[in-house]
């Protein structure tokens, strides 16, 4: 059954050029390069499976798009049931999710970013997540480098302004790619405009819940790291290698 508003169905946005990889990423994604021992797309995966999402879709783009149905199949050997879309250019995460709507069908989503990498089980986040009656949840993390990010500003308990990649940050809580979001993000994305770097922004998207005071945040509990930059690539697989990925 799907549009009753409590199931959770996964999105795994595996798009872009992955130009900051250069010429790491000249024949082939992103999201298929080594960290530590798999592939990469392979973490997000294990952390929406091992949340407890089975059904998930995967956003890709560019060249390599086959080698995701090669190396992932179906998903059974993953637990999961894998179904893939075509995102034609980069028009930015917000613009990747848009084409999850068919899928998501008035479900919730969880959505991960293809390279970002977790610690710990997002498990607690989805149960408190489905909790809500609706709106949206985002994961924050302390970083050193809230500049590369989108950056959180939290007064009390709640999330008061997000600013993507600020010149001058206004904390060092970074928004972490694991989003999730009721069915009114697709009408979201409707209203957005491309930013500056010509992108439908994710940080629109957070903001717009929060405009609607429906955001809530949860902090990352473990280590948490992105893979977009040679330096976060190389810390991932340090961090994979020495601190596990402990999902359960
Ligand atoms: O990692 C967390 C950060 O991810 C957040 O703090 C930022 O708010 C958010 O904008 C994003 O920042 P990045 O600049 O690091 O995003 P990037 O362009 O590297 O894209 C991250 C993933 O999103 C990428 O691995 C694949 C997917 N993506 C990205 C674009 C631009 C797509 O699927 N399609 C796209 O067009």
């Amino acid at each position: 059954m799907s549009g009753s508003g409590n199931i959770i169905k996964g999105v795994i946005l595996a798009g872009g050029l992955g130009s900051r990889l250069m010429p790491l990423t000249k024949v082939t994604n992103k999201h298929l390069l080594p960290i530590f021992q798999k592939p990469m797309i392979h973490y997000p995966l294990e952390c929406l499976v091992k949340g407890g999402v089975k059904d998930v879709l995967i956003v890709t783009g560019g060249d390599s798009a086959g080698h995701f149905l090669r190396l992932l199949g179906s998903g059974s050997d993953f637990g999961a049931r894998i179904y893939y879309a075509y995102q034609q250019g980069e028009g930015g995460i917000a613009d990747a999710l848009r084409l999850a709507e068919a899928f998501i069908a008035g479900d919730r989503v969880a959505v991960v970013l293809g390279d970002n990498i977790l610690q710990r089980s997002i498990k607690p986040s989805v149960d408190r997540f489905l909790a809500q009656s609706s709106g949206a949840r985002i994961l924050l993390k302390e970083v050193p480098d809230p500049q590369r990010f989108g950056v959180a500003e939290v007064k009390g308990d709640e999330v008061v302004g997000i600013v993507e990649k600020p010149k001058q940050p206004k904390s060092n809580l970074a928004v972490t790619g694991i989003y999730f979001y009721d069915a009114q993000v697709f009408d979201i994305i409707r209203t957005l405009q491309p930013s500056g770097r010509g992108e439908l922004e994710i940080t629109d998207v957070n903001n717009a819940y929060l405009a609607k005071r429906q955001l809530q945040w949860d902090r990352v509990e473990g280590w948490w790291s992105d893979a977009g930059t040679f330096e976060s690539l190389y810390k991932a697989s340090t961090l994979v290698r020495d601190g596990g990925a402990n999902l359960d």
